[in-house]
């Protein structure tokens, strides 16, 4: 299974600063990214060109896109598609970020329909899952990421689902405060994340890369890549500089 380091660039960049920021990271990761991972880039829509141009010829890099209606067109004033999403070299999208189901509403189902939607029309896709630090603190961890994760995938009949489709495990209490799951609290979770997923997908639940996201940072990437089940890391506000993000693709565990 491939490290999968991926930085969501949500609502920051125009397009010659996104473009910029891409051509730069290629050129210091160059041909030094090693064959184990892959960095995918999510810029807004408005920069994906600009980015897919950055990321010709640039092995290892993949271009992906922060969201997506699920239709295939139609009267949806202010969505895109995913046909668009693949006309613009997208490869792969997030569904279930938590600022989209915190900030703008998405639930459960929603969610669903478009990692299945996205799953049929050929995008990956990278579901992301996580607790309110008030749901944690009521003993209430398993219950949503269990919800979470059988409303999205239950039935799920696709094949070779462990290359179409990766979990980001992303406490929300841990995204853009500075604040790092601690260790074991990261490593339980993702252990709890990889039995549901050989439950609901057994063919390919073990294989399934399993992302944490919160805080991820150069300085904390080598701890975080080495705890079990951790198979990449989504990463926001250290994503968006080239240098702290090449460091952070670059990362080994301790
Ligand atoms: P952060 O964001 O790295 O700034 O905490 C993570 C995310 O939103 O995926």
């Amino acid at each position: 299974m491939k490290l999968c380091m991926a930085a969501n660039w949500k609502m920051h960049k125009t397009q010659s600063q996104a473009g910029e920021t891409a051509a730069e990271l290629v050129r210091i990761l160059g041909s030094n990214l090693p064959q184990d991972r892959e960095v995918v880039l999510i810029p807004p829509f408005t920069a994906l060109h600009a980015v897919s141009q950055a990321l010709t010829s640039a092995p290892g890099f993949v271009l992906g896109a922060q969201n997506f209606y699920p239709a295939d067109q139609g009267a949806f004033t202010g969505e895109i598609g995913p046909d668009m999403l693949l006309d613009h070299g997208c490869s792969l999208a997030l569904a279930g970020h938590s600022e989209r189901r915190h900030v703008l509403g998405e639930d459960n189902e929603f969610v669903a329909q478009k990692v299945r939607f996205g799953l049929d029309k050929g995008l990956r896709m990278i579901l992301c899952i996580g607790e309110t630090l008030q749901q944690r603190d009521s003993g209430q961890l398993e219950t949503v990421l269990h919800d979470q994760l059988s409303t999205a995938l239950s039935g799920l009949q696709l094949s070779n689902l462990e290359s179409r489709l990766l979990i980001a495990y992303e406490p929300v209490w841990a995204i853009g405060t500075g604040k790092v799951a601690q260790p074991e609290d990261i490593a339980q979770a993702h252990a709890y994340v990889r039995k549901e997923l050989t439950t609901l997908l057994p063919q390919s639940g073990q294989s399934v890369p399993i992302l944490y996201g919160g805080s991820v940072k150069p300085d904390n990437i080598a701890q975080i890549i080495g705890i079990d089940n951790v198979n990449g890391v989504l990463v926001g506000g250290a994503g968006l500089e080239a240098e702290s993000m090449a460091q952070i693709a670059m990362g080994t565990a301790q």
